[in-house]
């Protein structure tokens, strides 16, 4: 079913009543998409910004959106996800006080390029929590950016593409901002934190997503001038693995190496004991010992 964004936002403004365990989140909680666009300085990223309470997933509304032919830019946010989604087909736990939000992108591009947004995204949520909260953040292949070498966001990016043309490429980003780690399940407690962990306090998730959308948009326009040396660079920079001893879990297989640097296509590169060099598309990356010197 094609949904018209009017229909979907009326029917989840009625759902949305009640927080996702029942409870209703005071008017003070809630992100207030006008204090969002109160002086957002970018000018493609984040219009619309499609405000919901609740939704199975902010991906797949901004695809259907995609679909029936959203402008580039458009942002999906929502207060809590039912069905949030991560990479390799995993759950998101989305609670409330979170922010998860996915942006429409319309590269003019070949799908070969396509995981560049992916990369230039994750150094955009890296950058903006390091700017805003003067905290370190790292990146730890393929995209998820840490505090504390504990997990504080993810991205999950979905594209459709037609032959060696882009459509679209829709960028889901989890920010763990407002909740206490406690609300997320044992086997992920002690591997994620917060903001409000991190800092000892809540911060202003309006803030957080209007400079989250600018940066996000400087990097994008360095996406469009073929700058993807200072994507890359900027990358590298904060890659937390860069020179460490690693294990990367894929689908079918465990590899132990080196990392050694990502390429253009966000492919791992590793340096295996016998000294050849192997590219790893996707997987699940492991720290076994940390570089001495970076
Ligand atoms: C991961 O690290 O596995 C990626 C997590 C991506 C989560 C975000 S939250 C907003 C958007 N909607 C989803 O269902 N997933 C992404």
């Amino acid at each position: 079913m094609i949904m018209n964004p009017k229909s979907i936002h009326r029917t989840t403004c009625q759902m949305s009543l009640l927080g996702s365990d029942g409870q209703t989140m005071s008017n003070a909680q809630r992100i207030e998409p006008s204090k969002v666009r109160e002086g957002l300085r970018s000018k493609i990223v984040g219009y619309p910004i499609l405000y919901f309470r609740k939704l199975p997933s902010t991906n797949d509304v901004a695809k259907e959106l995609a679909l029936q032919g959203i402008n580039e830019g458009a942002v999906v946010v929502a207060e809590t996800q039912t069905k949030g989604r991560g990479r390799l087909e995993r759950k998101w736990i989305s609670p409330e006080g979170g922010l998860w939000l996915s942006i429409v992108f319309r590269p003019k591009t070949t799908p070969k390029y396509a995981p560049m947004l992916t990369l230039l995204s994750s150094v955009a949520v890296a950058k903006t929590i390091s700017k805003e909260f003067r905290l370190r953040t790292e990146i730890k292949w393929p995209n998820d950016v840490l505090v504390n070498m504990k997990k504080i966001s993810g991205i999950l990016t979905e594209s459709r593409t037609t032959g060696e043309i882009v459509d679209f490429i829709v960028v889901g980003i989890g920010v763990n901002a407002n909740f206490d780690i406690d609300a997320l399940p044992a086997h992920l407690k002690y591997s994620s934190t917060t903001l409000k962990e991190e800092l000892g306090r809540e911060i202003e998730r309006e803030i957080l997503l209007r400079r989250l959308l600018e940066l996000t948009e400087s990097y994008y326009k360095f996406f469009q001038e073929g700058q993807f040396g200072h994507i890359l660079g900027d990358w590298r920079g904060l890659a937390c693995f860069l020179g460490s001893r690693v294990e990367v879990e894929g689908d079918r297989e465990k590899i132990e190496g080196q990392a050694v640097d990502i390429d253009a296509d966000g492919a791992l590169v590793l340096t295996l004991r016998d000294g050849t060099t192997r590219r790893v598309l996707s997987g699940d990356l492991r720290i076994l010992g940390r570089a001495e010197l970076r």
